[in-house]
């Protein structure tokens, strides 16, 4: 089955004609070369390098404590699995908040060392000094908002965000910044899927939703998540499309029961 789109490979202008002629977009993470490989053969659209990476990858129980250099590391080895995606990497915490010149000069260590073709920043107008001066540069920003797990400990809970009249109007008027100030993209994390449409029909470019409904141009998931690898973790927006826990763990007890056994490896697969 291929569900590829006519783009050969896919850039921001090609996101932005996908969302003015009403293809969804369809966005996973990757942190390695296989995945990454994976993913970019099977039709994904974007490729996301997310911060994720620090629960996922390293085991953290927040983004916060992955470096710059972790994200680099990830980037750099999902680009060279990618032929067609388009990579986004998101930029850590701690990279971007302080100054926006330190946001530019981490944002360039990102697309010169990874090879990714965009970078990602979670926040609104507090952060636009940030994300103009990245634009600025020629590098292409993905904004996001909502739920920014980096900002958990203000949040002080991962629950769906801007129920409350405030909140919902302070993010549509985020939305129309970060538009306005050059983002080519923006993800809503958790929010009512009444506000994300709202959202998507308020800008012209692509609102890419995760736990955000269907009325947005596009989904993102956590690729190690779809795929059941964690059976642990559940919230409702998440739709498991393989049962991965249960095929690996059964291929490895397999693989113990065979070795103890005396079964692997037999006369065949002996030199
Ligand atoms: O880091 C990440 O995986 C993300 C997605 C949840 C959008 O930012």
């Amino acid at each position: 089955m291929s569900v590829h789109t006519e783009f050969k490979k896919v850039t921001t202008n090609a996101l932005q004609e996908m969302k003015r002629r009403g293809e969804k977009i369809s966005m996973l993470t990757a942190y390695d070369f296989t995945m990454a490989k994976l993913v970019d053969e099977a039709g994904i659209d974007v490729v996301l390098v997310g911060d994720s990476a620090s629960n996922v990858m390293a085991g953290f129980e927040t983004t916060l404590p992955i470096t710059l250099e972790h994200m680099i590391y990830h980037a750099s080895s999902v680009v060279r699995g990618i032929d067609r995606a388009l990579v986004v990497v998101d930029m850590p915490f701690g990279s971007y908040q302080g100054n926006s010149k330190e946001a530019l000069s981490n944002a360039i260590r990102i697309m010169k060392e990874s090879g990714g073709h965009a970078v990602k920043l979670e926040g609104g107008g507090e952060i636009i000094d940030s994300i103009e001066r990245i634009l600025r540069a020629g590098i292409p920003v993905m904004g996001h908002l909502g739920l920014t797990p980096q900002s958990i400990y203000k949040f002080g809970t991962y629950s769906v965000r801007a129920k409350e009249e405030a909140e919902a109007s302070q993010l549509l008027v985020d939305a129309v910044a970060l538009e306005k100030a050059g983002c080519f993209a923006l993800v809503l994390e958790k929010i009512p899927s009444a506000l994300a449409t709202q959202v998507a029909k308020a800008v012209d470019i692509p609102v890419i939703g995760i736990g955000a409904g269907g009325g947005v141009d596009g989904q993102v998931l956590v690729l190690h998540d779809m795929l059941g690898m964690n059976h642990t973790f559940n919230p409702r927006f998440l739709r498991r499309y393989a049962n991965l826990h249960k095929e690996i763990t059964g291929a490895v007890q397999r693989y113990v029961q065979d070795v103890k056994d005396c079964d692997f490896p037999s006369a065949e697969e002996s030199y």
